[in-house]
């Protein structure tokens, strides 16, 4: 069983880094969007005080990671000149990311499903002096107008947690001005053969990569559905950013960094020495 998002405490106990809010039992199947929405929103926000003393020194209060393998947009470059670009960061949490990128000159705005993430990011901007507007929102259906933005960016924010993933990358599109970019990062999907484990256990493949049916935690007092992933090929992705207009120009799979001993949930140098742990692709629309 797999729980892939950084943040996520996997659900095994031997590698867990925080014990879980409520127990949990984790599940293969299929679930609607609104299942989806309804189980993240409130998820991420009984999480959201722990992932932000836990990771948020890492991110950096005007910092932009792209994962846990802490390759930087300034070294990556993946988003291109910001300055005077009106840019949505969707899945922004804190908003790390979008001060960033409002450090470096753009217009950057915040879109979350979680409030008390929302409440981490102004708690932020008020102790930083550098204020992303942000609004709570889901990314499968963005309150802005057609053609608003020069960049819609994610790091790891809406686009694995929604089922209607066809409905987000063209609202995506949609949102962005002709030439626009939209570039985002992932659990890479070849984690998903594998246990969320980051010891040696996590290197043993034991499902299959192809296999897209979502990963789910259910509670086990009130068996309703309190937290929910989604999985796509390589292949998958191609299709749908193509599908919507895109064209897909770069493809970063970032190496563990030699002397980075960092373990986040399922992430660590043990694992991230041999396979890759996040992917990010980047796209043009035309
Ligand atoms: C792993 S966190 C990443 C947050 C931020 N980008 C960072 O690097 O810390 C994932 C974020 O996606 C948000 N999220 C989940 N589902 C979403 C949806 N459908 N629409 C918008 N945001 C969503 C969560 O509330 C959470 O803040």
């Amino acid at each position: 069983m797999t729980s892939p998002a950084p943040g996520r405490p996997p659900v095994s106990p031997d590698s867990r880094d925080h014990p879980p809010q409520a127990p949990v039992r984790a599940e293969r199947r299929a679930v609607t969007e609104q299942e989806s929405r309804r189980a993240n929103g409130p998820d991420w926000d009984r999480y959201a005080d722990d992932y932000q003393a836990t990771h948020g020194e890492f991110l950096g209060d005007v910092g932009f990671v792209w994962g846990p393998e802490g390759l930087t947009e300034a070294e990556a470059g993946v988003l291109g000149d910001l300055h005077g670009r009106d840019v949505l960061e969707v899945g922004s949490g804190a908003g790390q990311c979008s001060r960033w990128v409002r450090a470096a000159g753009g217009r950057s705005y915040g879109l979350d499903l979680s409030h008390r993430q929302l409440q981490h990011s102004r708690r932020i901007d008020v102790a930083t002096d550098v204020a992303v507007p942000s609004v709570l929102a889901t990314a499968t259906a963005l309150p802005f107008r057609d053609a608003s933005f020069d960049v819609v960016f994610s790091s790891f924010g809406a686009l694995q947690f929604v089922a209607d993933i066809g409905v987000a990358v063209d609202e995506a599109a949609r949102v962005l001005r002709p030439g626009g970019r939209f570039a985002f990062s992932i659990t890479h999907p070849t984690r998903w053969m594998f246990p969320d484990d980051p010891g040696e256990a996590g290197l043993v493949a034991s499902q299959s990569y192809w296999d897209r049916t979502p990963y789910v935690e259910v509670d086990d007092a009130s068996g309703e559905v309190s937290y929910v992933e989604h999985h796509r090929t390589l292949g998958d992705w191609v299709g749908l950013l193509s599908g919507a207009g895109f064209a897909l120009t770069r493809l970063l799979e970032p190496e563990w960094p030699e002397h980075h001993e960092r373990v986040w949930g399922g992430w660590s140098g043990v694992r991230g020495r041999y396979t890759p742990g996040t992917a990010i692709l980047v796209a043009d629309l035309r």
